[in-house]
């Protein structure tokens, strides 16, 4: 089994670039089915996720290339099979983005019920009903769900989503694009991967407006056509490398970013006492010298805190004077890191979904689990910040979400190593 070996040593500094952002690429890529026609997608980081949805692509009869460094081209002309099979959705839950989209073209889909990040109960309810409300016929069996469109296709329709569910916007809104009239989607998720993914498909011909605000309005269309696109920054990435600089006490440039993507890390991060500052070229993060204080963090949908910096922003919290509270609102089973960074000398109790960190702690060397991907990245956060050499295991899931980890880091100054053994 594959670990990092991470040893903490000076603070990281110098320049780092940005991938595209893994969260958008995977209901892009999905959103490719609809056209019929070849799309190019820019900057596609080169991740098992990405893998993933390229072999699901693959295996309803498309082809999905590399064409050069981050381009991927797909051409899903020929879809000769709608049902995306366990041994695929096993590895990835976003594979149920495919759903909306075969709806849409096909009329028909099937999908066995989807794998990816343990963190909570993470139910599909939400799909199911936009899938509903604009006619499909659905049936939730135990391991799959199938759907199918009644003679006249879709109909708009207005869906109100109890809460604004990422996967759930972008699904209904690839489901709407080519149905007749108009839907509505109220109460929707207004991530910027959600406006990537309206932008890519009104490329395509769609007629989406709203996306980014709480209502999402979509013309159906009569079709799409082909297009080329490329993928926003990963905001995930960006605030890792910000916690990184602030963590070791460190100064990193990030480039490749969108500033107003990571306002809510931003704000935190000055806040605790450390300088974010954008740069000609990107967004400098300066915790050198620094005397940091703690504080409370609460995750919320955009542009609310996001949970996935939940994790990581509590390793730094670990290291800062002072108490903090985290509450999770997002995800219900979102602090497993929790046990693994007290196992490195944090001091943090939970009680349901709120954290108090008793912050000042200098985190020691541990051999400790990667129970998730943003978990495993708040554990090279803490390595890089503990005495000794930390062992980190399931490194997979850290692998499926961040493009070329080990690299990054080390050209910032990090000292991980890869072992097999
Ligand atoms: C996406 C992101 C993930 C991020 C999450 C929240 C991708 C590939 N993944 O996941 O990294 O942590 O947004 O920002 O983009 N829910 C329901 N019913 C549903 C759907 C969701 O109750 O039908 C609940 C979930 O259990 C969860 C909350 O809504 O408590 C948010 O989930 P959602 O926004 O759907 O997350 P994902 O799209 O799975």
């Amino acid at each position: 089994m594959a670990k990092f070996l991470i040893q903490s040593g000076k603070p990281l500094s110098g320049e780092v670039e940005v991938s595209g952002a893994k969260n958008a690429v995977l209901p892009l890529m999905a959103a490719a089915i609809l056209p019929g026609e070849k799309c190019k997608i820019r900057d596609v980081p080169d991740l098992l996720d990405v893998g993933v949805m390229k072999d699901i692509l693959t295996s309803f009869g498309g082809t999905v290339e590399w064409i050069g460094d981050g381009k991927l081209e797909i051409d899903m002309e020929n879809l000769t099979c709608k049902e995306a099979s366990y041994e695929l959705v096993s590895r990835m839950r976003a594979s149920i983005l495919v759903m909306g989209p075969l709806l849409a073209r096909e009329g028909y889909a099937k999908v066995y019920m989807p794998g990816g990040c343990t963190i909570g109960a993470r139910p599909i309810d939400l799909h199911i009903k936009g899938f509903e409300a604009l006619g499909a016929k659905v049936a939730a069996e135990d391991n799959y769900i199938e759907a199918y469109v009644p003679e006249g296709g879709l109909v708009g329709d207005s869906v109100y989503l109890d809460s604004p569910s990422v996967g759930a916007t972008e699904n209904i809104m690839m489901a709407a694009v080519l149905a007749n009239g108009t839907t509505y989607i109220e109460n929707a998720a207004e991530e910027p991967e959600i406006v990537d993914l309206a932008n890519f498909l009104n490329r395509m011909g769609a007629r989406i407006k709203g996306a980014g605000t709480d209502t999402i309005k979509i013309e159906g269309v009569k079709e799409l056509h082909g297009t080329a696109h490329t993928v926003i920054p990963d905001r995930i990435e960006t605030a890792t490398f910000m916690l990184a600089a602030a963590i070791t006490r460190g100064e990193i440039l990030i480039k490749n970013v969108v500033p107003d993507h990571v306002k809510p890390i931003t704000a935190k991060l000055k806040e605790c006492g450390v300088t974010v500052e954008l740069a000609d070229e990107g967004l400098y993060v300066n915790a050198m010298d620094k005397k940091l204080v703690a504080t409370d963090i609460k995750t919320l949908p955009y542009p609310g805190f996001p949970t996935d910096i939940q994790s990581p922003f509590m390793s730094f919290l670990a290291t800062v004077e002072g108490a903090s509270t985290v509450i999770e609102t997002v995800f219900e089973n979102r602090f497993m890191h929790v046990a693994e960074l007290n196992r490195m000398g944090a001091n943090i109790k939970t009680e349901g979904s709120k954290a108090l960190v008793s912050g000042g702690k200098t985190l020691e060397s541990a051999r400790v689990v990667a129970t998730d991907l943003r978990a495993g990245a708040a554990l090279v956060l803490a390595a890089l910040s503990a005495k000794g050499t930390t062992e980190l295991s399931e490194i997979y899931h850290i692998e499926r979400g961040y493009e070329r980890f080990i690299e990054k880091f080390r050209s910032i100054g990090a000292n991980i190593l890869r072992t097999e053994d």
